[in-house]
């Protein structure tokens, strides 16, 4: 049986998880705002803090897997909260938490994403980048003068950045390398206490004229059946991959944007293989591994 960290334990699709994890026989330790084994703040920098420190000492041994599901909904006036807990609650935890993930077998790491990434306009390129580069202060700054939008946009900007991290860092030498297998799940309207939440707040018009083909809300049971196939060996050959998992809205939005074409200035890092004859031993080949 596995050791398992999952924040947003305590409620919604977080929570769903940790009940199959322990269904299945793993522990779990969680975090959440209360009532979780680590209860800390994740929108502060101090509460960060906490909770690693805490992390470390209760998973005292290498660490099987790891969901990142503590997250805020879109609210204005609330957008420095909303990125630190969305972008940092999940990349200053998984950095820290990395050494015991790669210290375990095949270690699994799933990051909640969303869809508002693919169905969100106006959304400043400028904020993601900030948020990337791990600059709360700055996005916020920008995500503000998005005025009445500020509350999407900043959610958008965080699912994005987020997703982005993800992509960027899973196929590095230190996590893929490692043998950390970190992917993102991306879901729809799940019906949640966040969405719940939603639903009876000033945006519920907008929210509920968000497009969903399959006519019906998700469950977070249902997310959470996805998560667990995340985190089996049936992920052993997936990093680095957004799960949508929305009723059809993604693709009802941008059916031709998928898949994106390769650009040319990326070519280098294929080693421009597929364009001359290899070399020997130019062709990596893991059959033995
Ligand atoms: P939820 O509100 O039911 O659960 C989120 C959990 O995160 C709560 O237990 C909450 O206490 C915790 N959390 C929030 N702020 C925190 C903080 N400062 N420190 C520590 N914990 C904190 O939400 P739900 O719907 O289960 O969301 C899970 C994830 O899925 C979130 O990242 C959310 O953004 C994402 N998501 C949700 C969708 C939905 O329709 N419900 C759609 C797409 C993505």
């Amino acid at each position: 049986m596995g050791v398992y960290v999952v924040t947003g334990s305590a409620s919604g699709m977080g929570q769903a998880v940790t009940l199959r994890l322990r269904a299945d026989g793993h522990t779990v330790v969680g975090v959440d705002l209360a009532g979780a084994e680590v209860d800390a703040d994740l929108s502060t920098s101090e509460g960060r803090s906490a909770a690693i420190g805490l992390l470390l000492e209760k998973v005292d041994g290498p660490l099987d897997g790891a969901v990142m599901a503590a997250g805020m909904g879109p609210k204005r006036g609330r957008e420095r909260m909303l990125v630190e807990v969305n972008v940092l609650g999940v990349t200053d935890l998984l950095e820290a938490l990395r050494p015991k993930l790669a210290a375990a077998a095949k270690a699994k790491v799933v990051v909640f994403g969303s869809n508002s990434t693919t169905s969100t306009p106006f959304v400043p390129r400028m904020a993601i980048k900030r948020l990337v580069d791990g600059d709360a202060e700055g996005a916020t700054r920008i995500l503000k003068r998005r005025g009445s939008l500020s509350g999407p946009a900043s959610y958008a900007a965080s699912k994005i950045a987020v997703a982005r991290w993800v992509r960027r860092i899973c196929v590095t030498p230190e996590w893929a390398g490692e043998g950390i297998r970190m992917n993102v799940i991306a879901p729809g309207p799940v019906m949640t206490p966040l969405l719940a939440g939603q639903l009876k707040s000033s945006t519920a018009s907008q929210v509920k004229s968000f497009p969903v083909p399959i006519r019906e809300y998700g469950t977070p049971e249902q997310l959470a059946e996805w998560v667990m196939t995340m985190l089996s060996p049936a992920a052993d050959f997936m990093v680095g991959t957004v799960v949508t998992v929305d009723g059809g809205t993604e693709a009802l939005l941008r059916p031709d944007d998928w898949p994106a074409r390769l650009p040319l200035r990326l070519l280098p890092r294929m080693g421009w293989s597929m364009y001359r004859a290899p070399k020997r031993g130019q062709v990596a080949d893991y059959s033995d591994t």
